[in-house]
């Protein structure tokens, strides 16, 4: 299976920066085989990037999107409408959870727009502090899961990625700290066996999941070789050249 590195630039970057900040990372990054890599920018910077980016070497993905085709829904960015420059479209991220309160529902008719699509959607899932300190992450993961591929058919299943995020390990979040190997193998375990029970082993085997939350150069090698770990959703560390550049080293020695 491939490993995946996926930097979330969030709400950062004017076009023009996005775009000197993309031209400097493609003169540094070399294709790799079994290494994805891919940039999740503003919706504004999607359309001029797609035109600049070389596909070998990183694709884009859209960190949000609305659950419709079209229609009547002011201020919002169908999937439909970034076909042909997005490659994945992250669903779901707990800032889009907590901040912006989606429901469930909404998350879930996002990850089937992606798919119908044909991109493929990063569903993020995780437990808060509070929900981790009461004893509910293998519940809450469950429930995430099960409630964001209710729609997807058993064929598309394969087209969709899953990251594991931790809220509380989110650097952006007041009093957050990187999650141990141990705090996040035992997710992943949790994870796939829901992936097992629910769907069987060929989907449990064949559905990537990466890890996101406090990631940078020090700790993305211990990471990505949790046993289940196919990658890599990266925020703040995604942001610094240098930094994201270092992460995707460490990345092509653990995929080759
Ligand atoms: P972080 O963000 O790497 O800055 O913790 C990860 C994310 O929010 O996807």
């Amino acid at each position: 299976m491939k490993t995946y590195i996926v930097g979330n630039w969030k709400m950062n970057f004017t076009v023009g920066d996005a775009s000197v900040y993309l031209h400097k990372l493609l003169k540094r990054i070399k294709p790799a085989r079994n290494l994805q890599v891919a940039i999740a920018p503003s919706t504004i910077a999607l359309q001029p990037l797609s035109l600049q980016i070389d596909r070998k070497k990183l694709k884009l993905a859209a960190q949000n999107c609305c659950g419709k085709d079209y229609g009547a829904y002011t201020g919002e960015t169908a999937i439909s409408q970034l076909r042909g420059m997005v490659d994945y479209c992250i669903v779901g991220h707990s800032e889009r959870r907590y901040v912006f309160n989606e429901t469930d529902q909404q998350i879930r008719e996002k990850v089937a727009a992606c798919v119908r699509n044909n991109i493929t959607p990063i569903l993020c899932i995780g437990e808060t502090e509070s929900e981790r300190t009461f004893g509910e992450t293998r519940d809450v993961l469950r429930d995430q899961l099960s409630s964001g591929l209710k729609d997807v058919s058993r064929e598309d299943l394969e087209k969709c990625i899953i990251a594991y995020e931790p809220v509380w390990a989110i650097s952006s979040v007041k009093g957050a700290r990187p999650a141990t190997p141990d705090d996040i193998a035992n997710s992943i375990k949790i994870i796939r066996e829901f992936l097992r029970e629910m769907y069987g082993k060929t989907i449990e085997e064949k559905m990537p999941v990466l890890f996101g939350g406090s990631v940078n150069p020090s700790n993305a090698g211990a990471y990505l070789t949790i046993p289940g770990v196919n990658g890599l959703l990266i925020g703040g560390a995604s942001l610094i050249a240098d930094q994201f550049d270092d992460i995707i080293e460490t990345a092509k020695k653990v995929a080759s």
